[in-house]
C-alpha cells in the first residue's frame, strides 16, 4: 500500500477506536481520553497520526480539548428514544407507491431544494479523484472497448474484483457465476423475475425501500411485511410464521444497514435466516449494498456466507460507496444463477467494459478500504449531530432510530401527525423530507418521515432541520 494511503487508514482507524465507544456510551460524558502522547504509544505510530485523529474527533464534535489538561468526551444533547417493532397486517396486499415515489424523488433531486428526501451521498463523499483517474487509464488502455460491442455477463477482471471484494462479507463466490448489471435495482429485479409469476407472495421488511414496492407493483406481486426492529431487523420468529400461513414465494431483505430503518441483523439471525430459506425452499434475495458502511465486522457478513444450498441471490451495486455515475452493480443468483445471466442478456445485454475496467481498478486499488471508513466517520459524526437536533427541536413523543452506520435516519412522529401535510409544508418552505406512506403497502406509517443525510451538509440543512421540527410541532399542538 503506498505511504500516503497507510497513513490515511491509521490515522482513520485510529479515529474509530475512540469515535465507537463514545457513541456506544461505553466512554462517557466527561471522560478523560488518552493523551496524544499514550495513543501513538499504544499505537506504535507517530505524534502526527494521532493528532490527525483527534482532530477529526473534534470537528466530530465528539471529542473536546481543554488547555494544559488533554481531551474529554464532548458533552452532548440529550438523544431521543428508538422506534418499537413495527406491526404490519398479517396479510400480503397489492401495492401502489409509485406516483408519490416519483414525485418526491424528482423534487429531492432538484437543486432548488434542501434536501432530505435522497439516499444518494453527495460528491464530496467519494473520492472523486480516485474515480476520475481510473476511468481515464481505463479510456487509455481500453481504447478499442468503445468500438465493440461487449457480450457475456460481465468483464472478467471486475467479476474477479468482485469475488475478492465479496471475501469481506464472508462470501466465497465464483466469479463466473457473477453478473455485472447497472444497479442493485436491475439486480434484484432480475432476481424476482426469475422465482416469481404475476400475484406472487414476497415477504419484506417492514417499513421497506420504496423502490423496492416499486418494483413488486410493476411486476404485479403482493408485498407480505413482516414486522421490523430498527435494530435487529426483520423478526425471523413472524417471518417463520408467514412461511407456514401464506404462499410466500420469495423474501427480500436489506440484512445489514436496511432502508429506511437502519437495522442490521445479528450474525445469528442471520445463519438462521439462511437456514430458514433452504428448508422451506424459499428463495432469498440479499441486497448488501450497505455492508461496507457497516462499523462491525459481524454486520458485514453476509447471509449468504452461511448459504450451502444456493437459496440466497446475491444483490449489490457500488452506487453508494464507490461511484453512482459509473452505474454497475452486480449479482450472484446461486442456483437461479443461469436463468438471471440470461435475462440479463435478453433485457439488456452487457455494460460498457471501459466503465467496467474502471470500477475493477478502483475495487483493486489499496485505498478503498481507506474511503470506506474516511465516508462512515464523516457520515456517523452528521446523523450523530441530527439525532441531536431531533433531541431538541422535534415534538416531544418523537422517536428516531440509531444505526450503526449508514445515512438514513427513520423518525417517528406523534401518533396522528401526518407526514404527507408535513411533506407539504416543507416543500412550501423549500425543503424535501421523505413520508413515511412511500415505504409501506400499509397506511401504517403515516406519521412517520424518512431523512436521508448524505446529500451536502451545512448551516442551511440544519436550520432546515430545525424547521421540519418547528412545523410537525405546529402540527402536534394543532391536533
Ligand atoms: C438498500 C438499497 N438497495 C439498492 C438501492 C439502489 O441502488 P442502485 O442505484 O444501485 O440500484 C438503494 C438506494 O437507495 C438502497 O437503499
Amino acid at each position: 500500500m503506498p505511504e500516503h494511503d497507510q497513513a490515511e487508514v491509521l490515522y482513520l482507524q485510529i479515529a474509530e477506536s475512540i469515535a465507537m465507544p463514545i457513541r456506544a456510551g461505553t466512554l462517557a460524558r466527561g471522560e478523560r481520553i488518552p493523551s496524544v502522547r499514550e495513543l501513538a504509544r499504544h499505537h506504535s505510530v507517530s505524534l502526527g497520526t494521532v493528532v490527525q485523529a483527534y482532530r477529526m474527533l473534534e470537528d466530530s464534535r465528539l471529542i473536546v480539548a481543554r488547555p494544559r489538561s488533554g481531551y474529554f468526551v464532548a458533552a452532548r444533547p440529550p438523544r431521543p428514544p428508538e422506534p418499537e417493532t413495527s406491526n404490519p397486517p398479517a396479510d400480503s396486499m397489492a401495492v401502489d407507491v409509485s406516483s408519490l415515489a416519483a414525485r418526491v424523488m424528482q423534487l429531492a433531486h432538484d437543486p432548488g431544494y434542501v434536501s432530505f428526501g435522497a439516499a444518494c451521498p453527495s460528491a464530496d463523499l467519494f473520492a472523486e479523484e480516485r474515480v476520475r483517474r481510473a476511468t481515464s487509464r481505463a479510456v487509455q488502455r481500453h481504447r478499442a472497448t468503445l468500438t465493440q460491442y461487449i457480450v457475456g455477463s460481465g468483464d472478467e477482471s471486475l467479476r474477479r474484483a468482485i469475488a475478492r471484494h465479496a471475501l469481506r462479507m464472508g462470501c466465497q463466490l465464483d466469479a463466473r457465476d457473477i453478473v455485472v448489471t447497472n444497479s442493485c435495482l436491475e439486480s434484484i429485479t432480475l432476481c424476482l423475475r426469475a422465482v416469481t409469476q404475476p400475484g406472487d407472495v414476497v415477504a419484506l421488511e417492514s417499513p421497506t425501500l420504496f423502490s423496492f414496492l416499486e418494483i413488486l407493483e410493476d411486476l404485479h406481486l403482493r408485498a407480505l411485511e413482516i414486522p421490523t426492529h430498527p435494530r435487529t431487523g426483520i423478526s425471523l420468529d413472524a417471518l417463520q410464521l408467514a412461511f407456514e400461513t401464506q404462499p410466500v414465494k420469495a423474501v427480500l431483505a436489506v440484512p445489514t444497514l436496511s432502508n429506511p430503518m437502519g437495522a442490521s441483523m445479528p450474525p445469528a439471525d442471520r445463519r438462521r435466516l439462511a437456514q430458514m430459506v433452504a428448508e422451506r425452499g424459499i428463495p432469498l434475495i440479499e441486497d448488501v449494498t450497505y455492508n461496507d458502511l457497516a462499523e462491525q465486522d459481524g454486520q458485514r457478513r453476509a447471509v449468504r456466507s452461511f448459504d450451502t444450498t444456493g437459496h440466497v441471490m446475491l444483490c449489490s451495486s457500488f452506487s453508494k460507496t464507490v461511484a453512482p455515475g459509473l452505474r454497475l452493480g452486480w449479482v450472484d443468483a446461486g442456483r437461479w444463477g443461469t436463468k438471471v445471466a440470461r435475462m440479463k442478456q435478453v433485457t439488456s445485454g452487457s455494460q460498457s467494459a471501459m466503465l467496467q475496467r474502471a470500477m475493477a481498478d478502483l475495487l483493486m486499488q489499496p485505498g478503498i478500504e481507506a474511503n470506506y471508513r474516511q465516508m462512515r466517520s464523516t457520515i456517523a459524526a452528521r446523523v450523530d449531530e441530527v439525532r441531536g437536533l431531533i433531541a431538541q427541536h422535534f415534538p416531544k413523543g418523537t422517536r428516531v432510530t440509531d444505526p450503526p452506520g449508514g445515512f438514513i435516519l427513520w423518525v417517528e412522529l406523534p401518533h396522528g401527525t401526518d407526514s404527507l401535510a408535513l411533506f407539504q409544508a416543507c416543500l412550501a418552505e423549500g425543503i424535501v423530507i421523505a413520508p413515511g406512506t412511500m415505504f409501506s403497502a400499509t397506511n401504517h406509517f403515516r406519521h412517520c418521515i424518512r431523512l436521508g443525510l448524505a446529500g451536502r451538509w451545512d448551516d442551511a440543512h440544519r436550520h432546515a432541520l430545525r424547521r421540519v421540527g418547528a412545523l410537525a410541532e405546529d402540527m402536534s399542538t394543532l391536533r
